[in-house]
């Protein structure tokens, strides 16, 4: 292929910044698989369609996270999963899972249900209330209860902040580059602060248990019993926490608010998901685990994905070289009109199989959890967290959407711009 103008791909950087799904969808109309953005030291290929991702997902061994996400160890900390390769990695991940079991993470259900019942206690009915930072802050702390357990929930004050300045950094630093860090940029510098303080809050929380006979059944306790008896250093449990911390609590309530936000927009679905949430009485064949897909198609969280190369290979006639930069978008892959039909229409009975429009997609069509050995080892919590808000959410409200065509913000925890405003019709 031929080398992209500099100016185009610049240009096509700052369409990418401001509209990504637009601008993703015209680069890959006209350039097909491969599209060039920005200039050293802010360079990075999209990776787009199918093609794309099916090839990322059968060559994991060709790409190098560590070298992907370095610039974000100090936020993260360096045993983190997501800043850790091979041999490492894959002992890190070993001690981390069982934290994630399904059984493990069916545990935590009541917790959610409880921070989301105590977030609508106040709504009273006609009351319009803008949801998404209420509902972000009980995701908040349903997830420190659930790492951390009830105790340190309650002494968690302080930590929404420092994990909010936490992660607008990572997400405006999610091209591996320095987009808006420079020298010690004032996000940069911000989050920095915050993560020592995160840092402080959790080692003080750790000492805290190592105190107590029984380490406990939260994610905590899980990491300080180990597997097989060998357990992470209490510094590797610290990186661990903090950015289970940062990766779970911001992405799962953005998931959430756009679930709601897709449910309210179809007549009748609320009173479906009521049904389905209260049990037998459900009479139709869409599930929550159907809407909760369907709305991770439409609207993915982590609307991009970054790999670094780390050994050369050829892909959609280029060759590509350690130290190249790729990303691949579940939220472009999401409304491929190649594999979804009518892609942009919220759907959910395109999951139910036997409907006219189901379709079973590929791991490499339907990835918002992203693929490969770094797959989210969250994806379980988050499905159940908002399965379970959401339908907490419709056992004790209903609610009219007075927010239209929300525009998506972030990439890293897409959430909807402005957040979402409901007017309370009735409580229950
Ligand atoms: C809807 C909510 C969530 C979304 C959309 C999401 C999405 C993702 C994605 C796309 C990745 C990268 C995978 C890759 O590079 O291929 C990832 C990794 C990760 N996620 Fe999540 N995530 C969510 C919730 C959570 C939660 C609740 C936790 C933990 C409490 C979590 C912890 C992590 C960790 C630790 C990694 C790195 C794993 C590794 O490197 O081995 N995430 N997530």
């Amino acid at each position: 292929m031929t080398a992209p103008d500099p100016s185009r791909a610049l240009s096509d950087l700052r369409a990418f910044s401001s509209d990504p799904l637009a601008t993703m969808q015209r680069l890959y109309r006209e350039n097909g698989t491969l599209s060039q953005l920005g200039a050293e030291p802010m360079r990075f290929w999209l990776t787009l369609g199918t093609e794309a991702c099916e090839f990322i997902l059968a060559n994991s061994h060709r790409f190098s996270w560590e070298q992907a996400f370095t610039a974000l160890a100090p936020l993260t900390g360096s045993a983190a999963l997501l800043v850790n390769d091979g041999v490492r990695h894959r002992h890190l991940r070993r001690l981390v899972a069982p934290a994630f079991t399904v059984r493990r993470v069916s545990d935590h259900r009541d917790t959610v249900v409880r921070h989301i019942e105590a977030a609508v206690a106040g709504w009273a009915t006609d009351d319009v209330v803008e949801v998404h930072v209420p509902l972000r802050r009980a995701m908040r702390l349903a997830t420190v209860e659930s790492l951390f357990g009830e105790a340190a929930m309650r002494r968690s004050e302080g930590l929404d902040d420092w994990l909010h300045d936490i992660h607008r950094a990572i997400d405006t630093d999610v091209l591996g580059g320095s987009l808006e860090r420079g020298a010690g940029s004032a996000v940069w510098r911000r989050a920095l602060l915050a993560r020592s303080s995160v840092h402080r809050w959790v080692v003080a929380e750790i000492e805290q248990r190592a105190r107590q006979a029984d380490p406990g059944r939260d994610v905590l306790g899980t990491l300080l019993r180990g597997v097989d008896g060998t357990r992470l250093t209490d510094d590797e449990i610290t990186d661990q926490l903090i950015s289970l911390l940062e990766a779970g609590a911001e992405t799962t309530a953005a998931q959430l608010s756009w679930m709601l936000y897709c449910v309210l927009r179809e007549p009748g679905l609320w009173a479906d998901v009521r049904a389905a949430a209260g049990g037998p009485a459900a009479t139709t064949a869409v599930g929550l685990d159907h809407i909760v897909s369907e709305t991770m198609r439409l609207y993915p969280a982590t609307a991009i994905v970054s790999r670094k190369v780390a050994t050369e290979f050829d892909l959609a006639g280029r060759r590509f070289r350690p130290g190249d930069l790729l990303i691949f978008s579940p939220f472009h892959t999401h409304r491929l009109p190649s594999v979804w039909r009518d892609p942009e229409r919220f759907d959910p009975s395109r999951w139910v199989p036997g409907s006219e429009r189901y379709h079973r997609p590929a791991p490499y069509e339907f990835l918002p959890f992203g693929l490969g050995p770094h797959r989210c080892i969250g994806a379980t919590f988050a499905t159940m967290a908002v399965t379970a808000a959401c339908a907490a959410l419709a056992r004790r409200v209903d609610i009219e959407l007075l927010t239209t065509n929300v525009r998506p913000k972030g990439l890293i925890g897409m959430h909807p711009e402005g957040g979402i405003t409901v007017r309370v019709e009735e409580k229950h």
